[in-house]
């Protein structure tokens, strides 16, 4: 029986060859699902993708191509600044910084330099959470308005641009946005009163815009903050007793405005603030005994303002000043002797005001020059001349 085993030798040939291809097609199976993932992982959708041409579109950045990647699909993958949620495959992230370590700028020997304005088709990126476009010194027009429809918003950062127009009247309507960056820029109007609905803001800068009108009365609403900084801008009105109420704000800054009035009894009982700046405004009345007695208050200026009375003589052993600045006013009387029982008194400029007396002798005072004691109606004692 010579055909037999010519029967089995064949039939085993066919297994192996059947084998054989099933195992290249798994291959192939493999290679094609791998291809298409790859492919899908960093081409984002195409609304999200015409977007972000747009967005380029309206801008123009001459010296360090930035842009120069954002070219083909591939905008969730190799696309400078942008970052998408890897399901959904969604604009989450623009994030271009003019002054950055990023290899871009060494290679450059460069900060960012960037003209145009920001395309209001930035608002069809509806999953973006962070927008930082900051420090392109150049950037102008104004914040798009339809930015408050993103709710899923937790950052908006431009500072350092020369962006103009009012900050949006519904910015309220962010109530996800922790980080509200606006500094540096030439933004006019009022702050919105909605501002004090966005229940999550924890940092706010608004300096050296041309902000007017007054600080809305319910500020203190805004209960995360711990950053508010508003200086150099032509804000008005007096300064709302409802600050006094915000239990994390550290770092307050008010100076170089147009504020008046008196500054709230209770400031210095609030509980974490440790930078205050008031200076360069029109605040009167006198100096409220809690900010000199508050002890976690490191840095404090007053100056150029039309304080009067005495300083409080409530300095203590839990005093530490990095900073206590208090020149330019109508402060009169002697400087307080409290003031030798502070921890610490790092920079004292008590200048330009109508103070008299003997200056105290001890340790916060030994390295103290004149120039913190000049200009007033009748001190005395080292280091000014001796009594
Ligand atoms: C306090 O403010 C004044 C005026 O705005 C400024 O000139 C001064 O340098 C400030 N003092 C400190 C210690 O920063």
């Amino acid at each position: 029986m010579p055909a037999m085993p010519d029967l089995t030798h064949s039939l085993q040939h066919c297994n192996l060859q059947a084998n054989i291809y099933t195992t290249i097609m798994l291959l192939f199976r493999i290679l094609l699902v791998g291809f298409f993932l790859l492919a899908s992982v960093d081409a984002c959708s195409p609304s999200d993708r015409a977007a972000l041409l747009a967005f380029k579109a309206g801008l123009q950045e001459p010296y360090l191509g930035i842009f120069n990647s954002w070219t083909g699909n591939s905008c969730c993958g190799g696309w400078y600044g942008v970052s998408c949620e890897p399901e959904t495959l969604k604009v989450t992230d623009i994030t271009l910084r003019g002054e950055s370590e990023d290899p871009i700028f060494e290679k450059a020997g460069r900060t960012g330099y960037m003209t145009g304005s920001i395309s209001p088709e930035i608002c069809k990126l509806d999953s973006l959470t962070i927008l930082v476009v900051a420090d392109w010194k150049g950037i102008s027009g104004e914040i798009p308005k339809c930015l408050t429809k993103l709710s899923n918003l937790r950052v908006i950062d431009l500072v350092g641009n020369k962006i103009s127009g009012e900050i949006p009247s519904d910015i309220g309507n962010l109530n996800r946005l922790t980080l509200l960056n606006l500094g540096e820029n030439a933004i006019s109007g009022s702050i919105p009163a909605s501002i004090v609905n966005i229940g999550s803001l924890t940092q706010l800068d608004l300096r050296n815009n041309r902000i007017t009108g007054e600080i809305p009365s319910d500020f203190g609403k805004l209960q995360m903050l711990s950053r508010a900084l508003l200086g150099r801008n032509e804000l008005t009105g007096s300064i709302p007793n409802s600050i006094t109420k915000m239990s994390r704000l550290a770092d307050l800054d008010l100076s170089m405005n147009g504020i008046s009035g008196l500054i709230p009894p209770n400031i210095g009982k609030m509980p974490v603030l440790s930078t205050l700046n008031l200076d360069s405004n029109r605040i009167s009345g006198q100096i409220p005994p809690t900010l000199m007695s508050n002890g976690g208050l490191g840095i404090l200026n007053l100056s150029r303002n039309s304080l009067e009375g005495q300083i409080p003589d409530v300095f203590g052993k839990d005093s530490y000043f990095m900073a206590l600045d208090l020149s330019f006013n109508a402060l009169k009387g002697p400087i307080p002797n409290s003031l030798l029982s502070a921890k610490y008194v790092g920079h004292l400029d008590l200048s330009h005001n109508h103070l008299c007396g003997s200056i105290p002798i001890g340790s916060p005072f030994d390295h103290l020059e004149a120039s913190s004691f000049t200009n007033n109606d009748c001190l005395c004692g080292n280091p000014l001349r001796t009594c």
